[in-house]
């Protein structure tokens, strides 16, 4: 019988030297667009596609992670006796959101190797996995399109979107054939590099940090060998998957954001202030105001 995607890994170690230094003492994770830190978008997202579980990867500095995601007693106490009743709701709804576990990467080593910190809680089930630093705007949350192309392959299945340009070296690339009959959406892939330099990119497909991963990935990550900027790369484990299984590439409808690049994140702060009913207006005067 089939499992159910119940799980989601957000690997969250990272030192996110890109956005020093406001991540000197904070995680990258919590840095807010608009009003919300950029983890949170991505857990609402995983509860959207059905999960249940949360397997949160941290390490040294990440507290502020594990306190989000918990009661605050005290604040809470503050807002009920100052009658804030919609903070209150607001602040509740964070710590009653989902179960969280946390596992501890004792150091960053890669993406790869995150993912096997999370092989005892997972367990023999698929999973999925998420990377805050990609926040995606979709209808359909971009994960449950990916869990009904698993629902319906039983395989597992990463997230892609097409990048021209050199910039395609900063991610994971395929060599892939399109599905017939998928309207150019759906992918076999036929083999992956991790950041390869853009003139010998297989193609313009890149990885986004979404993934639905059977559990044969553990057993394949243990094996794998450090690559690319001397880590263990989630890119090489699926290389190797690729071996025993089918793995498919899924175009996804919506925007992603890439929130761990400076310019990235500010683009994603003001779409994001323009799609709230209580900024639009006065942001929309305040920016045409400047007479760019
Ligand atoms: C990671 C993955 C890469 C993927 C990218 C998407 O790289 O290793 O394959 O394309 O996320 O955001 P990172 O950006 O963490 O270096």
């Amino acid at each position: 019988m089939s499992k159910k995607v119940r799980k989601a890994v957000f690997p969250a170690a990272g030192l996110g030297t890109r956005f020093l230094p406001a991540t000197k003492a904070q995680p990258k994770e919590m840095l807010p667009i608009v009003d919300k830190p950029i983890i949170q978008y991505g857990v609402e997202e995983a509860m959207a596609a059905g999960c249940d579980q949360i397997v949160m990867i941290t390490g040294r500095g990440k507290q502020a992670i594990e306190d989000h995601f918990d009661v605050s007693y005290e604040l809470e106490s503050m807002l009920a006796e100052r009658k804030k009743t919609d903070l209150l709701e607001i602040v509740r709804h964070i710590s009653d959101m989902i179960h969280v576990a946390y596992v501890r990467q004792k150091e960053a080593l890669g993406l790869g190797h995150a993912v096997l910190t999370a092989r005892e809680l997972v367990g023999d089930e698929p999973f999925a996995v998420l990377l805050a630093d990609d926040v995606i705007d979709a209808e359909v949350p971009c994960l449950k399109q990916l869990i009904q192309v698993y629902e319906k392959t039983q395989c597992s299945v990463i997230a892609v979107q097409q990048i021209d340009g050199p910039s395609i070296s900063s991610y994971g690339v395929l060599k892939a054939k399109p599905v017939e009959g998928s309207n150019g959406k759906l992918f076999e892939i036929e083999d992956l590099v991790e950041k390869p330099k853009a003139e010998q990119a297989p193609s313009n497909l890149a990885i986004i940090g979404r993934y639905i991963l059977t559990p044969t990935i553990f057993e394949e990550l243990e094996k794998t060998q450090t690559g690319a900027g001397g880590e263990l790369q989630l890119t090489d484990g699926m290389r190797r998957l690729l071996k025993r299984e089918k793995i498919y590439g899924y175009v996804f409808d919506g925007k992603r954001h890439d929130a761990g690049d400076k310019l990235g994140f500010l683009k994603a702060t003001v779409e994001f202030a323009l799609k709230r009913p209580d900024l639009r207006e006065p942001f929309l005067r305040y920016l045409k105001q400047l007479g760019l």
